[in-house]
């Protein structure tokens, strides 16, 4: 049976762990060539590692998503490695709430935007160019959140502004990028496992909070790397400037 990536060349942010590793090894199931790009080495080889002994092509390249010189790095390296092809952008990569205890404080403001917004817009902007100069179209998926659209009590409020800033920035830029055959959107996911820089949550709070959801319950990376597929291949090709929700519900309270 034809894979849904068959032939396509794609690069996961924060490939290394949680949703991005899920992604990584959907999309190479799926016949893509996989660009696995974090800073978290261990986890990129595995992920490399996985994908290779399940038959499928892929490469780790360790890399800072707030480094506009390692964006460069990392697209001159995927456009040699995979002959020029470029088709498809997953920006994951992202810090929690809760990677720093001070919800006023201003270095957590910067560090927290720094990765999960200046990361999306480098990453958008450097890889568009990249793929309008390879000229086959491609799709853009960044990664924003529930807290896209709403706030919480829980961390620092950076993150929910980070991820309403995906969300918008993805809008800018599938508008501007469509007549170059880019797509654009936006993935939400709910309540996941808990990301590698987030801090444990009481029993009692995860109960309440599966009371909110729906369909209560907490989501799988899979259900997620799912939605990202979608978006990410032909399937979805008059899909652009869109927000899939992939959260139990959450959001439709
Ligand atoms: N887990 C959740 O509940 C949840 C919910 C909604 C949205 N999200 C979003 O989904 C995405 C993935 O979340 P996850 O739970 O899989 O997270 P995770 O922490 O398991 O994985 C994120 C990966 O990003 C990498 N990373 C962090 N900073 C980086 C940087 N500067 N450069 C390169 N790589 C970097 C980490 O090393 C890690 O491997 C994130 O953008 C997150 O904000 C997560």
């Amino acid at each position: 049976m034809p894979g849904r990536l068959d032939g396509k060349v794609a690069i996961v942010t924060g490939g290394g762990a949680g949703m991005g590793a899920a992604e990584c090894r959907l999309f190479a199931r799926e016949g893509a060539s996989v660009v696995i790009a974090d800073l978290y080495e261990e986890g990129g080889r595995e992920v490399e590692e996985q994908i290779r002994s399940a038959g499928g092509v892929a490469s780790f390249t360790k890399m800072d998503v707030t480094a506009e010189e390692e964006w460069n790095a990392l697209l001159t390296s995927a456009l040699e490695t995979y002959g020029g092809r470029l088709d498809v952008l997953v920006n994951n990569a992202g810090l929690s709430s809760t990677v720093v205890d001070d919800p006023d404080s201003t270095e957590g403001w910067q560090r927290i935007m720094d990765v999960n917004a200046t990361g999306v817009f480098l990453g958008t902007k450097l890889t568009s160019a990249a793929m309008i100069a390879a000229g086959n179209g491609g799709s853009i998926v960044n990664i924003s959140s529930i807290y896209g659209f709403v706030g919480s009590d829980g961390g620092h409020p950076a993150y929910h502004a980070s991820k309403a800033a995906v969300r918008n920035y993805s809008k800018a830029m599938a508008v501007r990028l469509g007549p170059q055959g880019i797509r654009v959107n936006t993935v939400h996911p709910g309540f996941m496992p808990p990301m590698r820089s987030s801090v444990g949550m009481s029993e009692e709070a995860r109960a309440r909070l599966v009371r909110a959801i729906p369909l209560r319950r907490t989501g799988e990376v899979d259900e997620v790397a799912n939605g990202v597929l979608f978006l990410a291949c032909d399937e979805s090709s008059y899909v652009t400037g869109s927000e899939l929700k992939v959260d139990g519900g959450f959001l439709a309270r």
